[in-house]
């Protein structure tokens, strides 16, 4: 057995002691002995405890892999998370106001993916150990809605008619306007036995929506997502904000950097969360490279009637940056791009006449690079704020107001 003292967190949520040592679950501050094998302390034993340290809230907390950080106050998590990003922005000496973070409440995750197999008895369904391939189920679960629970049930029944003994099925569930709406990959390719007992399923379930591989096999209503003033019916098991309330605020803060712009590009737009609030006072252009969200977008904004013009186009944004040209007629300029960030479209913001971008990012690494070359380009970086939709984990998003000087 070893003794250290946690001196900060890392990355993935463990503490760290001087060495490096790993220790799981660990908070700074605390002294915790162990079995050091290379550099991770395994048998862990918390000697003096940090007065952060909290009963985890979940029974399932010490098999489950879901979470990382329930054993820690949400205080100390939500500065973990602004310092998650204060560390990116200091790697590329950037300062600015980084606001305090806003965290979604516990139970409020509209979808997630749960991983699902069958057994010699039936099936299990759940999500991963801890550094482990098991499933564990996790009928209890405080970090999604109540009304996601149901969609454990609805991925054993699947797996029994849909799954090979020994494969692993993923069963991505959404609430939705009418129901869960639930999209599977990794089950048996469809035959025509197969899509009779998968409708049967649907209707058995009272499921709004069932993808199998991408394919809509039945829907009894709309699975739709309100957005704005408009209702979209996004394309199976695509993007969407975790929470309600990670996607209102999200859409608050573009609405504050926006505020008075009367033109805006939306940019990385997926199936309109930000473009649908934004035509309250601008006529928006929202760029998106997969054609059947754009084409959901456009259809939700056909449904919805007398809003403001949005016009929308299907284009790769890494290869097919929106050229200077293309941005002078935009006010404010939306990014949010998945996690490599927009580098092609930050060089051709630089060349334009762009004054404001909003940047939303799910990567504070890529968000602080690309800022950097805004930065060092006449850019000035206003503030920051830290978005927590997956409490309990190492993850955080954030919005950053970038403005021309
Ligand atoms: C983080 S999501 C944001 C979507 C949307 N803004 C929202 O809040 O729902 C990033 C989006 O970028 C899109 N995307 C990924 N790579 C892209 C690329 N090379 N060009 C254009 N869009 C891309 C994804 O399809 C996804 O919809």
């Amino acid at each position: 057995m070893t003794q250290h003292t946690i001196i900060r967190l890392g990355h993935q949520g463990d503490g760290i002691a001087e060495g490096p040592v790993f220790a799981p679950r660990t908070l700074p501050g605390e002294v915790v002995s162990g079995t050091l094998n290379d550099s991770q302390l395994t048998d862990v034993r918390i000697d003096v405890p940090s007065d952060d340290r909290v009963a985890a809230p979940c029974r399932h907390y010490k098999s489950c892999g879901g979470c990382q950080l329930q054993h820690a106050s949400d205080a100390l998590v939500a500065d973990f998370k602004a310092d998650v990003v204060k560390a990116a922005l200091s790697a590329h000496r950037l300062e600015t106001d980084v606001r305090p973070t806003l965290t979604s409440p516990a139970q409020s995750r509209r979808r997630a993916t749960f991983s699902v197999k069958r057994t010699k008895k039936g099936a299990t369904a759940g999500f991963h150990g801890r550094a482990s391939g098991v499933i564990v189920e996790v009928t209890d679960c405080l970090l999604v809605d109540r009304a996601l629970l149901p969609a454990l049930e609805v991925a054993k029944a699947l797996a029994l008619v849909g799954s090979s003994r020994k494969a692993e099925m993923s069963v991505s569930a959404t609430l939705s306007g009418e129901g869960l709406d639930i999209s599977v990959q990794g089950g048996k390719p469809l035959d025509g036995p197969l899509r009779i007992q998968l409708a049967q399923a649907t209707e058995t379930h009272g499921l709004c929506r069932l993808a199998w591989d991408g394919e809509v096999i039945a829907a009894r209503g709309q699975a739709f997502q309100t957005f704005g003033a408009a209702r979209v019916v996004p394309p199976p098991g695509t993007f969407l904000q975790a929470t309600v309330h990670g996607e209102h605020s999200l859409q608050a803060l573009v609405m504050e950097i926006c505020a008075g712009a009367r033109s805006v590009a939306d940019l990385f737009a997926g199936c309109g969360t930000f473009s649908f609030p934004l035509l309250a006072h601008a006529e928006v252009h929202a760029v998106e490279g997969d054609a059947e969200m754009t084409a959901a977008l456009a259809a939700g904004w056909r449904a919805a009637g007398g809003l403001r013009p949005l016009t929308s186009e299907a284009r790769d944004l890494f290869r097919r940056p929106l050229l200077p040209d293309e941005l002078k007629r935009f006010d404010v300029v939306v990014i949010d791009p998945p996690r490599a960030g927009a580098a092609a479209q930050v060089a051709q913001i630089i060349e334009s006449t762009v004054k404001t971008v909003a940047y939303v990012s799910c990567n504070p690494v890529t968000f602080a690079r690309d800022t950097a070359q805004l930065v060092s380009a006449g850019f000035a970086l206003e503030w920051v704020q830290p978005v927590d939709q997956f409490r309990w984990s190492s993850h955080v998003e954030l919005v950053g107001k970038l403005t021309r000087l």
